[in-house]
């Protein structure tokens, strides 16, 4: 690779900088105000020719470029950060007679001064604080413990919502408090997803919004469209407040939302404690509405001049307060309970109730988890149980309702044989929840695990949706996972009766090449795909490269699975468990003869970096100094331990030796760190 002089890569600075426009201002209308100026197509073709770019020459790579948005930068830990101002909490109270209190001592120790309230929603999420100086994001730290926080930076600028630069007018140094929410729909989408690929959903979308926040992978944190709502300027304490939008915190997010930053509409300035009553009543209602999460409302003194004046308790200011929203329950007779099988065996017990209206929508069903659950609630025939919607969107049986307990009713006996095969169930020691053992011929398992073999994580055979799966099933063709592989071009056209679910000669091709190109996808994701209990994506990657092929794998004792990192004695035992069983040894076979990848790709990860011969010096945060060097290898460039005229870079980490620097600036050397280095084997 030449070296570059400053003039040769002007033409690319241009460039890089032309895109960088085009794209903030694509996205700002996009996530700030649903508009799309042009189409996915274009917009993907400009980040492509950007991603590209800052490839090939990392030094025009901004820390606040929009392919940040995209995530790639991976972090192993996040580093603790001492917020620079402590992050308050609110003082928060359930109770409509405190908000009263809470008014007429904020009026008595004002006195005569005329003062309004804002109020505002209260967002479900995670409290986080964006830092901008010059306009240009620098850090995202998390709320932590009000202290001391995560820096979650690269995975904040994932987040469509969190302006990078900031537009018109703003402060030089300030910082942003927000909370960052999973809107429902995205939340939702994103739950099924896991199930789909055997991961426990998340409990709520707070819970999500916290995990996703704390993924090593900002690339992943990008996926999961998460929304950031401000509600708080903080200024350090000699910024200039004389100006008019700095007055009142209302102004301030006026400002902010000119600024870029998504500022909730749903802001009222109140004259009086009617007013806050009348807010708070109208929200306890709406709230099921709106397409994110709160649990309550914020009502703050709007004039900011007024805070000094009123001042802080131990942690909360005396300026704001909470009111939270109780958790709405109602009593529901319990008719009946559906035992359903998952795809692993797995029965869950789902309560039929009569219907009943909750937080703006009907519940007619409800999990009771497993058959602990029903025992610790003490669940009889013909009760009626206790459901409740609080944060979450999934109403949740919390108790019953003894009031109506029937006398002489019995306590709910659970099945003992799967419901749809006749199988006697199995409950493993220590474990809360029975399953199917028959896989191979219980009907929704065999059916699930081909839609897991199938879908997008796993073999990825796009052409192959659920209903189509049923029909290969119903139709005998498909029964289990090795079928696929069997399949031929007349069986499949005229399947399925009804007019336009048809496969015509098309479908069928389609069908076909879909199957046979996934003869390529890795070892890794063809363990995942199997469908093993207990074995997420995550564990299959882990155990294929422990194991590097099948036949080791379905040879491996318990004592070898146990030294896979994460692997515990219930997902060792599943493994074994799996392969002990004649047929799916069978079906293995018959996969390994239709051409699957049975071992890991060789140890050479990709090419980027062919042709390049690189100098290590220093500590890195992400690799020790061997990672760093087997990964130059994997991806096809040379380690040298000098340099030379022929060196293409020299990585740098911390505390590198000044000798090795000297020589790299004297001849020319360009000099590189991590980021930089990771970008480039960036698939
Ligand atoms: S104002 C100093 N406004 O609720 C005042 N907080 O204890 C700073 N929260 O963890 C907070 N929505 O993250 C404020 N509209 C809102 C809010 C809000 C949610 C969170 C905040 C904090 C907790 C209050």
């Amino acid at each position: 690779m030449d070296l570059f002089s400053y003039q040769d890569m002007e033409p690319y600075r241009q460039r890089v900088a032309e895109l960088t426009q085009l794209i903030n201002r694509y996205n700002h209308e996009y996530y700030m105000n649903d508009t799309s100026l042009v189409s996915d197509y274009e917009f993907d073709q400009l980040l492509a020719e950007l991603i590209s770019l800052e490839k090939q020459y990392p030094e025009l790579a901004l820390p606040n470029s929009p392919t940040k948005r995209v995530g790639g930068e991976v972090n192993k830990s996040f580093r603790q950060v001492t917020h620079r101002f402590p992050m308050l909490s609110l003082g928060n109270t359930y109770s409509i007679e405190e908000i009263e209190e809470f008014e007429a001592r904020t009026r008595r120790l004002i006195g005569d001064t005329p003062f309004s309230y804002t109020c505002e929603l209260k967002y479900d999420g995670v409290a986080i604080g964006l830092t901008y100086r010059h306009g240009e994001l620098v850090q995202a730290v998390t709320r932590g413990n009000g202290t001391v926080g995560d820096d979650i930076t690269s995975n904040a600028r994932t987040i469509g919502t969190i302006p990078l630069h900031l537009q018109g007018d703003y402060p030089d140094d300030f910082e942003a408090r927000g909370e960052v929410v999973y809107p429902f729909e995205a939340f939702e989408t994103y739950n099924q997803q896991r199930e789909q690929e055997g991961l426990e959903p998340f409990a709520n979308p707070r819970n999500a919004a916290s995990g996703s926040l704390k993924l090593q992978d900002s690339a992943e944190c990008a996926k999961r469209k998460l929304m950031f709502c401000m509600y708080f300027m903080m200024l350090p304490p000699d910024a200039d407040v004389a100006s008019p939008h700095l007055a009142t915190h209302s102004g301030r997010l006026d400002w902010a939302r000119q600024m870029g930053f998504k500022v909730q509409p749903y802001i009222r300035e109140c004259a009086n404690i009617q007013e806050i009553k009348q807010f708070i009543d109208y929200w306890d209602e709406a709230r099921w509405q709106l397409p994110f999460g709160i649990d309550g409302i914020v009502i703050k003194v709007n004039q900011v001049a007024l805070w000094d004046q009123l001042g802080l308790t131990a942690k909360s200011p005396r300026w704001a307060i909470a009111y939270k929203f109780k958790a709405q329950q109602v009593s529901s007779h319990l008719e009946s309970i559906d035992y359903q099988v998952g795809r692993t065996g797995v029965i869950t017990p789902v309560a039929n109730l009569v219907p009943v209206s909750l937080g703006g929508t009907v519940v007619r069903r409800a999990t009771l988890n497993n058959a602990d659950f029903i025992r610790s609630m003490d669940i009889h025939d013909d009760d009626w149980l206790l459901v409740e919607k609080g944060g979450e969107i999934i109403p949740k049986i919390v108790g019953v309702d003894m009031s109506h307990r029937k006398p002489g009713a019995l306590p709910v006996r659970y099945i003992d044989h799967c419901p749809e095969c006749g199988t006697l169930l199995v409950r493993a020691d220590g474990e809360a929840g029975h399953y199917c053992p028959n896989q191979d011929s219980c009907p929704p398992q065999q059916l699930g695990r081909l839609e897991h073999f199938v879908s997008r994580r796993a073999m990825n055979i796009e052409s192959l949706g659920s209903e189509r799966i049923k029909m290969l099933f119903d139709s005998g063709l498909v029964r289990n996972i090795a079928d696929f592989y069997d399949l031929r071009r007349d069986q499949l056209i005229g399947l399925g009766s009804d007019g336009s679910a048809t496969i015509q000669d098309k479908g069928a091709d389609n069908i076909l090449a879909a199957i046979d190109l996934s003869r390529s996808v890795p070892f890794e994701r063809v363990v995942f795909a199997l469908g093993i209990r207990y074995v997420g994506e995550v564990g299959a990657k882990k155990i294929a490269r422990y194991f590097n092929n099948i036949d080791a794998l379905m040879n491996a004792s318990l004592d070898e699975l146990l030294q896979v990192e994460d692997v515990g004695d219930v997902t060792a035992d599943a493994v074994v468990a799996f392969f002990s069983d004649a047929q799916m040894r069978t079906v293995v076979e018959r996969l390994r003869q239709a051409g699957l990848q049975m071992q890991m790709a060789e140890n050479h990860v990709g090419s980027q970096l062919a042709g390049l011969t690189f100098v290590v010096s220093g500590v890195f945060d992400h690799y020790s100094r061997d990672e760093i060097k087997a990964s130059i290898e994997q991806h096809g460039g040379k380690v040298s331990g000098s340099i030379s005229g022929k060196t293409s870079f020299l990585l740098a980490g911390d505390k590198m030796g000044p000798e090795k620097l000297k020589k790299a600036e004297k001849l020319g050397v360009r000099i590189i760190s991590e980021q930089d280095y990771d970008k480039m084997i960036m698939d």
